[in-house]
């Protein structure tokens, strides 16, 4: 017997950041988060239930793929559909896998999706949100489309850790620009980057403290759409982050050159007027949040940039869905 679906999920950018998680299983995030879904850049996952099967086996990008950390999340999908069939799952991004343009959160999301109707079950999006973390906490956002918002929760099963849709695109269509200096898979992913924080950061108490007022803070400026606020406070979010990994021990830098020099070049084209703000997650990519309408000119600008070597511009982008 074979069973299958595919589905489409989007990458997503935190404008305020997840990073540290609490105790318990499976990515239970110590602070919330709140992120803009990406329309250009997005993975499509098929899965296939299959009989024949005697082990899980994947494919990412047309090449073989490490299922050490898909069993266990198949598993969690299994156990509630009630079957035990392997599965054959295969996966194409259209971005670099693995550099700091969060793949891990389209790939879950888009696994979840396609696992879940591929094994008959037909899970709402806050159910969906809950598994997709369970894969890699900031997949949890990528079910959603435009600006979304992940709590932390406070129960130990993981129940009220989900994301929840704040904006559609259309409801504040604001740019992202990628500036891509390097297409390297990164050394240190984010799973280990933060894993221990508490004993390997001083800076990690003062981190979780001040999250609910950062994330106060933001949900009120996009419920105003002050682009300014907004993007002072994502400037903010991504420079205290960035704080907190140098901070850990072993220091992490995932900045290059060319991420510095991206830095300086937004804030130069904002001292001249234009309404861009950049942040950088666990990798070189510097990405700009660009008012409506100011994409095109600033990834003009960043293509100049020295180091850089790519630009992508993008909208908005919708939330998962099942595509075959
Ligand atoms: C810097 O979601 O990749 O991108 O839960 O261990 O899979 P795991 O980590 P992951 O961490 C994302 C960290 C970040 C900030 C963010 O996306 O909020």
């Amino acid at each position: 017997i074979m069973s299958q679906a595919t589905a489409r999920a989007h990458s997503n950018i935190a404008l305020i950041k997840y990073w540290g998680k609490r105790a318990g299983p499976r990515n239970l995030p110590a602070v919330g988060s709140i992120s803009v879904t990406l329309g250009a850049l997005y993975t499509d996952t098929t899965v296939v239930f299959d009989d024949t099967l005697s082990a899980d086996c994947a494919q990412l990008d047309d090449k073989p793929a490490d299922t050490a950390r898909l069993t266990p999340f198949l598993d969690l999908v299994r156990a509630r559909a009630g079957i035990d069939t392997r599965a054959s799952i295969v996966s194409a991004n259209n971005f670099p896998t693995g550099a700091g343009l969060a793949s891990s959160a389209s790939g879950f999301a888009a696994l979840s999706l396609a696992a879940t109707r591929a094994a008959g079950l037909e899970l709402d999006a806050r159910e969906l949100s809950i598994l997709s973390r369970q894969g890699s906490g900031s997949a949890a956002r990528s079910i959603f489309g435009g600006f979304a918002e992940m709590h932390r929760g406070t129960r130990d099963d993981g129940s009220d850790a989900f994301a929840e849709p704040m904006l559609e695109p259309e409801d504040w269509p604001v740019e992202i620009v990628v500036a891509i200096t390097d297409t390297a898979t990164k050394s240190v992913n984010s799973s280990i980057g933060m894993s221990h924080l508490d004993e390997r950061s001083d800076y990690y108490q003062a981190w979780v403290d001040h999250s609910e007022s950062d994330l106060a803070a933001m949900r009120d400026a996009i419920a105003a759409r002050d682009f300014e606020t907004v993007g002072a406070l994502t400037e903010m979010s991504c420079l205290k982050l960035h704080g907190l990994m140098m901070s850990t021990r072993p220091g992490l830098i995932y900045w290059n050159p060319a991420t510095v020099a991206a830095m300086h070049a937004v804030r130069s084209l904002r001292e001249a007027g234009t309404p861009v703000y950049f942040t950088i997650d666990a990798g070189p990519q510097v990405k700009a949040l660009c008012a409506p309408g100011h994409g095109e000119a600033v990834a003009r600008e960043l293509a100049d940039v020295p180091g850089v070597l790519e630009t992508r511009r993008t909208a908005l982008g919708p939330a998962a869905r099942v595509i075959a």
